[in-house]
């Protein structure tokens, strides 16, 4: 009964292969009780858009460029949430830092995908390929992702789940970012399906 489902509005910047692994995810089975009900980017040029679209999903571009004023892109992403139906978000690549008014309104419904095991590599100024550049830079061993809850801070909320790759030797930011996002894909899965089956039982569906 599609009006049980949990409508996941998923927020990229970029490639969208966390966002895809998300749509797998509900197609397979192991994300229930649950659809993407919009695909919100802060950016119009990105391949995310592109998933969407062959998807056949609902999907906006709410950023910098046509909201240059925090305030208006604030009540834009809150209109557009609230018109899907929101039960939950996922940062999916999400390059933007949401509104505090946004988690606020959505506070423990929303979760975001980090490429580091935090609190390493995180906060302000890492993401993507500045990661793995920090990564490699401090000579770890290891790295790895991270889901975790999202707070007013940056990268700051509760974990979910984390699970760690090896560095190898002559790793470049590319080679890590390529192993870490398979991570990826696993863990925003099982993340995702875990939040959505708490929130349906709180529905008492
Ligand atoms: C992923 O590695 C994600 O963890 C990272 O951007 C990439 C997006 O890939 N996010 C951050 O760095 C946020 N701090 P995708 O668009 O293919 O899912």
């Amino acid at each position: 009964m599609s009006e049980d489902k949990i409508n996941i509005a998923v927020l990229v910047s970029g490639g969208g292969s966390n966002l895809q692994a998300i749509m797998d995810g509900i197609a397979s089975g192991a994300i229930r009780n649950a659809r993407v009900g919009l695909v919100l980017s802060s950016r119009s040029d990105v391949r995310a858009l592109e998933r969407a679209a062959k998807a056949g999903l609902d999907a906006a571009v709410v950023g910098a460029e046509s909201f240059p004023g925090e305030a208006e892109r604030t009540a834009e992403i809150l209109r557009l949430l609230a018109e899907a139906q929101t039960g939950m978000i996922v940062l999916a690549g999400y390059m933007s830092i949401l509104p505090p008014d946004v988690v606020k309104a959505y506070e423990g419904r929303v979760i975001n995908i980090h490429p580091s095991l935090i609190p390493k590599h995180c906060g302000k100024g890492y993401y993507g390929k500045r990661v793995h550049r920090s990564v490699l830079d401090a000579g770890d061993g290891e790295s790895g992702a991270t889901v975790h809850f999202v707070d007013e801070g940056v990268d700051t909320g509760e974990i979910i789940l984390q699970r760690s790759a090896p560095v190898l030797q002559g790793d470049t930011p590319e080679t890590l970012a390529a192993r870490v996002l398979e991570i990826e894909h696993e863990i925003i899965v099982e993340a995702t399906a875990r939040i959505c089956a708490s929130l349906t039982k709180e529905c008492g569906a």
